[in-house]
């Protein structure tokens, strides 16, 4: 088990010594979604750079920001840009976000995400509640990570996604006139895309829908006994999926394209959280 607490002791002072307020809900914005950040009040934005031992970002579209920002009255925390696994950074690196909300005494939890789509019925743009996560090819580091030492903890860890905290986005999505799919998120370690054969296998094993990201800071949160739930964009049909190859650009292209729609899903969402 790694004691987060011990190894990152100055980075909590630092962020602790900033935040303007205790934020009701915390969102990890994925890639080519951080635009978000732009749509609310903020009051507060501290570049990651400058809390010690926040690891560097590397990928296009991952600004490497926090924000503290207000929306329909409530305390938002706002993260642009992510840490992945496939970065090269150990999973107690990428699950810092979720680590600093809680310290902040935030409770709940929003991830976003971007993910080539399976499921023959999703369409690049699409928005996909996260139903469930396979996470099979990371348990292992991920068990090392929270330390299995408890029947009670083994429960908790199988808290993904909280359900009334589904019910709301459902909820949102409904009164905004969204077409809200929902689905299998199936994790990948990358960072290279899939070939067609393992989005074969992946499509017959369930999953909907693929990406990097998300399961490791999904899992940390529901050990930590906060509330979460994942809101996936669809970027691009996945590997095989479509005869076009499959790029980063696309996925922030497609990501753009969708911007207004999960940023009035993602609004909604805010007003009916408690
Ligand atoms: N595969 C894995 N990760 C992704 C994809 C994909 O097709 N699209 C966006 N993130």
């Amino acid at each position: 088990m790694i004691n987060l607490n011990n190894k990152y002791h100055d980075l909590v002072a630092a962020l602790k010594d900033q935040a303007p307020f205790t934020p009701d809900v915390a969102l990890i914005l994925g890639s080519g979604l951080g635009e978000f950040a732009g749509s609310v009040d903020t009051l507060k934005t501290i570049s990651t750079v400058s809390l010690p031992g926040y690891p560097p970002s590397t990928v296009q579209g991952h600004e490497g920001k926090i924000h503290f920002a207000h929306y329909a009255g409530k305390n938002l925390m706002l993260f642009q840009g992510r840490i992945h696994f496939y970065e090269g950074y150990k999973l107690s690196q990428c699950v810092l976000p979720v680590f600093l909300a809680h310290k902040t005494n935030c409770r709940k939890v929003i991830l976003t995400n971007a993910a080539g789509g399976i499921n023959p019925v999703f369409v690049p743009g699409d928005l996909m509640l996260n139903a469930s996560f396979n996470a099979y090819n990371i348990k292992k580091e991920l068990s090392h990570l929270i330390g299995i030492i408890s029947r009670e903890s083994k429960d908790r860890i199988l808290s993904f996604p909280s359900p009334g905290l589904n019910d709301k986005i459902r909820r949102a999505a409904m009164s905004e006139g969204i077409c809200l799919r929902e689905g299998v998120y199936w994790y990948v370690k990358g960072p290279s895309y899939e070939t067609p054969s393992e989005i074969k296998m992946i499509g017959r094993f369930g999953g909907d829908a693929v990406g990097m990201s998300t399961v490791h800071e999904a899992l940390y949160a529901s050990y930590l006994g906060m509330e979460v739930a994942a809101i996936t964009c669809i970027t691009n049909y996945a590997a095989g999926i479509s005869p076009v190859k499959l790029s980063h650009a696309e996925v922030t292209e497609t990501a753009n394209r969708v911007k207004h729609t999960f940023e009035s899903l993602i609004k909604k969402i805010i007003t009916l959280v408690d």
